[in-house]
């Protein structure tokens, strides 16, 4: 029988109380095997001594701020104790926590309480946990430290009350109140939208400022990153907010998807993370705007999955194979896993969801699941064939659709040639067609949509087409006029489109689609347009601009529209999203060029309306977190930060006002990163003044770091080398690793990709010194490698000879190397689990 254990040392071990001998078992490459296991059920006790204060992996037991805590998922256990460290080992845990009383005077673990007392002629105490869901071990969790607490009930819809309590460092319990609203308001919703009730008498968040992630669903004892609960308006801004509430949900909502319903193995990560991210973006959607949640989320999904599955990183939703696991909590298991799910609410509709979705509960509680369980139940309980559907789980890359309409004015027609491809990716040279919701409207010259009547008289159900094969054509009767085409509207499926549409109907769409995210779509396709024939025409600048300025006053003076939306109208597409839809040789000069032109000629055409809405959404209440305030500080400040574009005197004194000004962290952040842009004396006093301000709050500082990580100018380099050196900056605390490293290598595509290289040679540099301590941190941080193939040659071959020398390099983590090797394309089938 073999046990799963390393990093820690063996006191004693026995089997039914009899000590065992080293003939009684073999140590061997990360576990312990016992020889001769009875046949018959038997104890065995294991007692280990691990050192939390050193180990800066924080996988495991560790220290972090004077607190002792657990992260378990997703092969942490084993570096507590030997144990079958798989998710298909389910046990009952009973934890038994035992410190000295000043060090640690609050004592944590997974499940109830059962109780607690002195150690007697000690200065100990202890406490005793007990969980009755059987779970697997990466859901196990302890805390022990000085903790302050902030406490609540509520009240399930079954009637029971649950005891509520977030653990924070002491004094800052004052920034919990969100937190517990939005714990609260998931728990709510949870309920009311899936039957979903809270299942122990107590639920528990400890907030701690070392970890490696955002947060972990340990059943009953959720350990947070801090920056994703602490928040108050002086320290917080919106986005800050609505991340709290958001994660507070989706580690919630995995008690039930995840938790109850776990995973069999590693390969069906996406079965809890595709699903809980799902279930959270509709939770945010249903608690502030659906519109805006969709197209937040689309960016995300673009800026990041898109990327990751054309790049040597792609892999499937469900990957076939891996070298480290920890290496796939990635952009495509979640972001695109979650779009998979959110595809199969789109074909099986929205009643025919929650009936899948209840088999799923009633059938695999208390299991460990297999994503083709999940997808049986929807077959089942809708008698839909979904085998073409799993497809999605085992083909990487994004799908391409190219649509022609044809409109046929003799004989009322209009007809949709549609054809599919996936893209190669690594090891999927050859890709089968897939299932493709394909939602659309053909829009009438009035605004309106025409009712969707197929040749053979059947009604498009829900606008929905189902694409399935390489090529098909769709034939809808009845329409009198043109129309303009809207397709793969609220962005029903994670694919690219293109369609013989030109200018003037995305301009049409973005003054009248029903759908506000093709609304917002065609205002992005309509910039992209300008922007890629900016870049490719080689600092030429962009023509026929002014459908794309009309498009935005259009919408600006739209006063149905949510102040939100406009903001993200505003919002030209980034830089790194012009990069990914340019596709190959790209020079990230001629894209930061090309951008801010036309930003600055939009600030400049729009510039009295941008001004009197800077004026109009600005007030003078007290700072509410809620999504309408939010929305209207959104767009106040996409208004200023188009007003500074041009870097001119009135826009700088603008910004520089506002942040002096400042009665919250939204409006002060974001007048700082408008200044941040332009080097100008406002700046550098600005900076100044933010780290005088913020000194003593290290969650604060790390926007300052970022911030300055992310300036484009060759200055940045140098800049953040001497940061690294600054009191304020550690090593050792991933929060600040990711804000001035990751900044740098993620959002400064110029300085990142400096022509000379150094910047991929500082990020290496930085991954080698840190990739022994934390490994986790240091391969995700060289996960910024993963589109360098798409750069212009002279960048490309500096990346390839920085990974090179990354791979030569001794003793490299398995976390490390498995990147590496992979950006590289040099990754082999053979020594991988399988
Ligand atoms: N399972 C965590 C989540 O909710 C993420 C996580 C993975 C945290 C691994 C820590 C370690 O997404
Ligand atoms: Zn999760």
């Amino acid at each position: 029988m073999r046990l799963d254990g390393e990093n820690f040392e063996l006191a004693s071990i026995a089997l039914d109380r009899t000590p065992l001998g080293k003939k009684d078992y073999k140590l061997s490459d990360g576990g312990l095997t016992l020889l001769k296991p009875p046949a018959g059920p038997f104890t065995l006790e294991i007692v280990t001594f691990v050192d939390p204060e050193a180990n800066k992996a924080l996988s495991g037991l560790y220290r972090t701020n004077n607190v002792y805590c657990t992260q378990c998922e997703a092969e942490g256990f084993r570096r507590i104790t030997y144990f079958p460290d798989r998710p298909d080992v389910m046990a009952v845990f009973t934890t038994r926590v035992e410190a000295d009383k000043d060090e640690a005077p609050v004592l944590l673990a997974n499940g109830n309480f059962v109780r607690g007392g002195d150690v007697a002629g000690t200065n100990r105490h202890f406490a005793v946990w007990h969980d009755p869901f059987p779970k697997p071990c990466y859901l196990f969790a302890l805390v022990g430290g000085k903790l302050g607490c902030v406490a609540d009930t509520f009240t399930t819809m079954s009637g029971r009350t649950v005891e509520l309590r977030i653990y924070v460092e002491p004094g800052k319990e004052d920034r919990c109140g969100y937190a517990l609203d939005a714990l609260k308001r998931a728990m709510r919703w949870d309920e009311e939208k899936f039957g979903r009730e809270y299942d122990l008498d107590i639920f528990m968040i400890v907030a701690v400022s070392d970890f490696n992630m955002g947060a972990m669903e340990n059943k009953g004892l959720n350990i947070f990153n801090d920056k994703y609960v602490l928040a108050s308006p002086a320290t917080a801004t919106d986005n800050d907010y609505a991340g709290v509430e958001a994660v507070i949900a989706h580690e919630y909502f995995h008690n039930w998807t995840g938790n109850r319903i776990t995973c069999r193995d590693w390969f069906q990560l996406s079965l809890k993370e595709g699903l809980t991210v799902f279930r959270d973006q509709e939770f945010t959607a249903d608690e502030r705007s659906r519109a805006v949640e969709r197209i937040a989320d689309v960016r995300t999904l673009r800026a990041n999955q898109f990327v990751e599955d054309a790049g040597p990183l792609a892999h499937p939703v469900r990957p076939a194979l891996y070298h480290e696991i920890n290496n796939f909590y990635t952009p495509t298991v979640y972001e695109k896993g979650a779009e998979v799910v959110r595809m199969l609410s789109v074909l099986v509709g929205r009643d025919g969801f929650r009936r899948g979705m209840d088999l799923y509960f009633t059938r695999h509680d208390g299991h460990a699941a297999t994503v083709e369980d999940f997808i049986a139940c929807f077959a089942d309980a809708n008698g839909a064939d979904l085998s073409q559907f799993m497809r999605w789980y085992a083909q990487a890359g994004t799908p391409e659709l190219t649509v022609t309409g044809t409109f046929d004015r003799k004989a009322k027609t209009f007809r949709l040639d549609v054809a599919q491809t996936v893209p190669a990716t690594p090891g999927q040279p050859v890709k089968e067609p897939m299932t493709i919701p394909l939602a659309l409207g053909l829009v009438g010259a009035d605004g309106r949509d025409l009712p969707l009547v197929r040749a053979n008289g059947a009604r498009v159900a829900r606008g929905v087409l189902t694409i399935s094969k390489p090529a098909e054509s769709f034939t809808f009767t009845g329409i009198a006029e043109r129309p303009t085409l809207s397709l793969n509207r609220g962005f029903a499926a994670p694919i690219k489109v293109s369609v013989n549409a030109g200018a003037d109907d995305l301009k049409f769409l973005a003054a009248h689609d029903c759908d506000p995210f093709n609304r917002w779509q065609a205002v992005q396709s309509l910039a992209t347009g300008l922007l890629i024939e900016a870049v490719t025409a080689r600092g030429g600048k962009p023509q026929a601009e002014a459908g794309l300025i009309d498009a935005l006053a259009a919408i600006l003076a739209d006063d149905a529209l949510e102040p939100a939306f406009v903001a993200q109208a505003l919002g030209l597409p980034s830089e790194a999203d012009i990069a990914r839809d340019i596709g190959r040789e790209v020079d990230p000069d001629a894209v930061f060029r090309a951008r801010r032109a036309l930003r600055e000629r939009i600030g400049g055409a729009l510039n009295d309306r941008l001004s009197a809405l800077h004026r109009r959404m600005s007030d003078n209440a007290p700072y509410r977190p809620d999504a309408a305030s939010a929305g209207r500080r959104a767009l106040k400040n996409a208004c200023l930060d188009l007003l500074a574009a041009d870097g001119g005197d009135a826009g700088i004194t603008l910004a520089a006002r506002q942040f002096a000004g400042a009665d919250n962290m939204t409006d002060r952040m974001a007048a700082l990163t408008t200044l941040s842009l332009y080097d100008r004396p406002e700046r550098a006093a600005a900076i100044d003044d933010f780290y005088r301000r913020f000194a003593g709050d290290p969650l604060v500082i790390d926007k300052w770091f970022a911030l300055q990580a992310a300036i484009p100018e060759p200055a940045t380099l140098e800049r953040v080398r001497q940061l690294t050196a600054h009191p304020a900056f550690s090593f050792a605390n991933p929060n600040r690793l990711r804000a001035l490293i990751g900044a740098f290598a993620q959002l400064n595509q110029t300085q990142f990709n400096r022509p000379d290289g150094a910047g991929y040679d500082f990020l290496a540099e930085t991954a080698l010194a840190l990739d022994g301590k934390n490994p986790q941190v240091a391969a995700r941080l060289l996960s910024a490698f993963k589109s360098w193939r798409a750069l212009e040659p002279g960048r490309r071959a500096r990346a390839e000879a920085t990974l090179r020398r990354v791979a030569a390099a001794q003793s490299l983590s398995r976390d490390t190397a498995d990147i590496v090797r992979r950006a590289l394309g040099e990754q082999t089938a053979d020594d991988g689990r399988s």
